[in-house]
């Protein structure tokens, strides 16, 4: 077959270039300066490779396409469909439109500790959208559809902010989300309760 030349060349190739590199004098200093820098890269190598698999950091990268003049005309990005929503196997999608100066619905409510897929579009120029104090940091760009998974661990108020320069108004562009007890969260979705025993009124 043809894969044993390639391989005796590959053998010989190999052969070659350690000899030659044998050949050439390295100072100990520097080979103690090329194993640093070689440890340096393996480091910053497998920070990458641990944050991708096991805390989810990841580039928003499915290229999904949507026409950005038309976001209104979308069944996904209609007005009426913005927010939040369960979907059928009970996970919590957040749909939100990215525009100058805004995000879109202004005003959301989502439980902790809860996986919750955000799906960013925007609807004019390039945006960003960062929460601190998550792995939520995404462009938004116009065409495509940006899609996070994010979990807040923590009830409270957590800013949100563009952090891509969109224009004049940039630096006014950021809102607030409200992350609430995951409990209270799933009692507020669920009107009207029945009232069988005397169970939460707190409002
Ligand atoms: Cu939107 Cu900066």
């Amino acid at each position: 077959m043809q894969t044993e030349p390639i391989q005796a060349k590959c053998k010989q190739f190999c052969r070659d270039f350690f000899t030659q590199l044998n050949a050439v004098h390295i100072d100990h200093l520097e080979r103690k300066w090329i194993a640093i820098s070689i440890i340096i890269i393996a480091l910053l190598v497998g920070i990458i490779v641990i944050d991708a698999f096991f805390h989810g950091v990841n580039p928003p990268s499915k290229v999904e396409t949507i026409d950005s003049a038309s976001l209104h005309l979308s069944k996904e990005f209609a007005e009426e469909n913005l927010g939040v929503q369960t979907d059928d196997k009970g996970n919590v999608v957040v749909r939100m439109v990215a525009g100058r100066y805004s995000f879109f619905p202004k005003h959301i409510d989502v439980p902790a500790e809860t996986p919750i897929t955000f799906r960013w579009v925007s609807m004019d120029v390039l945006h960003g959208v960062h929460i601190p104090m998550t792995n939520m940091s995404t462009m938004i760009v116009p065409g495509y559809v940006a899609e996070i998974t994010t979990t807040f661990p923590k009830p409270g108020e957590y800013p949100l902010l563009c952090n891509e320069y969109c224009g004049m108004g940039h630096n006014h562009m950021w809102s607030n989300i409200s992350v609430i007890e995951k409990e209270h969260w799933t009692s507020k979705q669920n009107t009207p309760v029945p009232a069988a025993k005397g169970g939460s009124v707190n409002e």
